[in-house]
């Protein structure tokens, strides 16, 4: 397949291209720093590599780039610094998102699109009653009004939810949510419609597997059958 991801440098994106490549898929990767991601990869011969930060690209470049694209994965997220979580693009998320949605929805007809945003487990799915705390929901409003990332979160994911749809004729997707992120190798995961052990439990997740759920949501038809159109949260599986 032909799959077109965002966010190919960061600590997850680097995960799903490389488990994309070995299961020989064509990888497209937009990148504002290519030398980031590992000289054998980077001369991979299925991946080529779009140099640029991608809300700088037009309309008609997005386009072009998704034009015969199976499957686009948004692993983007802000810089962990003053000016990544403070300065402009606040909505980098929620705007690529939707940029890369409407240059899907100008292409001719064809088979419909999987996308596969990441996202976080801080993010209600607005159709579950999902049950937080009231520490747990004083805690996100804050994060809401103080911390523009999870805003660009709530918002990227409400623009699938809602604008998008379930009924899109181009676009399936899926919305995916770890818990806390760590650094570690493939493991055993779970996934869940919710988060079944409250937001602030301290189950982890590691990057490899968030990569490696986001990789059978486009290679497995009955994972992506199953998580269509939903928001599953993913975690380590207990110890
Ligand atoms: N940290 C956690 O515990 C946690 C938990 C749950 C969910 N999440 C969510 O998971 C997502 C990804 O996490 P991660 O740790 O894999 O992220 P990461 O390592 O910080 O990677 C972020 C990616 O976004 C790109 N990016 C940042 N700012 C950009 C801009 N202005 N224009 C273009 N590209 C830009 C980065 O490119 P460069 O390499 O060029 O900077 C990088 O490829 C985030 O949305 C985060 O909110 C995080």
């Amino acid at each position: 397949m032909k799959i077109l991801v965002a966010g190919a440098t960061g600590m997850t994106g680097r995960h799903v291209v490389n488990q994309l490549l070995q299961n020989g898929h064509q990888v497209r990767a937009i990148v504002r720093t290519p030398d980031k991601l590992d000289s054998e990869i980077l001369s991979h011969r299925n991946l080529t590599v779009i140099k640029a930060a991608i809300l700088d690209l037009t309309d008609e470049e997005l386009q072009a780039h998704v034009m015969d694209c199976d499957a686009i994965v948004s692993c983007l997220g802000h810089v962990l610094s003053f000016k990544g979580m403070f300065g402009a693009p606040r909505n980098l998320c929620a705007e690529a998102t939707r940029r890369l949605c409407n240059a899907i929805q100008i292409r001719p007809q064809s088979p419909p699109t999987k996308f596969i945003l990441m996202n976080t487990v801080g993010v209600k799915n607005p159709h579950l009653n999902e049950p937080r705390t009231i520490v747990e929901r004083l805690v996100l409003s804050l994060l809401h009004y103080t911390i523009p990332p999870q805003r660009d979160n709530e918002l990227a994911a409400a623009y699938l939810i809602d604008e998008i749809g379930s009924i899109n004729p181009q676009i399936e997707w899926s919305i995916v949510r770890p818990d806390s992120l760590i650094n570690a190798d493939i493991s055993q995961y779970e996934t869940a419609q919710s988060p079944s052990t409250g937001l602030f439990s301290g189950r982890p997740t590691a990057r490899a597997n968030v990569a490696r759920f986001m990789v059978s949501l486009i290679e497995d038809e009955p994972v992506w059958h199953q998580w269509k159109f939903k928001m599953p949260v993913i975690m380590n599986a207990a110890a």
